[in-house]
């Protein structure tokens, strides 16, 4: 199977996560490393790894534990050896509280950075070297508008949260510029009906993975350090 794409996953036991899984899957020669924080309890990726013909691996990973971040790559290598790593997706992700930026706690902002920020980038170190060996060497850091500094309302506060996605922003720009071999970039999913964005939100977890998905697959060199949104626009740092 030369034509095989290999994906990892961060937080796919839920929300946009999930969703990316289960329309990767569909694709025959995709093979899905799926990670998250607690696999027994994982129950529909369970299920999905159970219909897809052995091409979803669940690993355990929790991205704000740097020993966890190591040992799913020894669990995930198995996989990986044989055709690297195509597509990294960071997709796991907390917001913690709708704090404000005169009432922050230092254990909430630092959790937030942690796993939003930290998590992402200790994730892309470790599994560089499967990047490197991977035929698209694609790096997607899953951001939101509320990190974009043009288009966070102004009201809305979510402090921690919206300084880890913009840091995260800042990430990716660095990642792209420091390796011109790679692609790296970040997606705004839109604010989608999840446990994260509430049930009013404009957007389906499937909408939301179909479009960010067609993004991801038809990325070009020129789509590295760019902010996208999940419809292929690009959004404003
Ligand atoms: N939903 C929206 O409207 C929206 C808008 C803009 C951006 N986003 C971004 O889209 C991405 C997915 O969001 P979502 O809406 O799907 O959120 P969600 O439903 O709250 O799911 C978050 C996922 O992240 C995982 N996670 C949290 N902490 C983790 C850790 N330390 N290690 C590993 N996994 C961890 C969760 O796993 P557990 O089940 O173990 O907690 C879960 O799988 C995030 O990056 C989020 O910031 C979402």
């Amino acid at each position: 199977m030369s034509d095989v794409r290999t994906w990892l996953v961060t937080g796919a036991n839920r929300g946009i996560g999930l969703e990316i899984v289960k329309q990767l899957i569909a694709s025959p020669t995709n093979v899905v490393v799926a990670t998250c924080r607690k696999p027994e309890s994982a129950s529909a990726l369970q299920e999905l790894a159970t219909s897809s013909s052995g091409r979803i691996h669940i690993v355990c990973l929790d991205v704000s534990d740097s020993a966890s971040i190591s040992t799913s790559v020894d669990l995930a290598k198995g996989v990986l050896n044989a055709h690297g790593l195509d597509y990294l997706i960071n997709n796991a992700a907390i917001m913690p509280v709708h704090d404000n930026s005169f009432n922050l706690s230092e254990e909430t902002i630092l959790r937030t950075f942690k796993v939003n920020v930290v998590g992402p980038a200790l994730t892309t170190q470790a599994y560089l070297p499967y990047l490197e060996k991977g035929k698209r060497k694609i790096i997607v850091n899953i951001s939101s508008a509320l990190g974009s500094l043009s288009l966070c309302p102004q009201k809305q506060q979510i402090a921690s949260y919206s300084l880890s996605k913009s840091a995260l922003n800042m990430l990716t720009s660095k990642q792209a510029v420091a390796r011109p071999d790679l692609i790296s970039f970040v997606i705004d999913p839109g604010w989608v009906r999840t446990d994260m964005g509430g049930q009013a939100a404009l957007l389906s977890p499937k909408d939301s993975a179909a479009g960010l998905l067609e993004v991801v697959t038809s990325a070009t060199k020129e789509s590295s350090g760019k902010f996208f949104r999940y419809d292929g626009e690009t959004n404003p740092w």
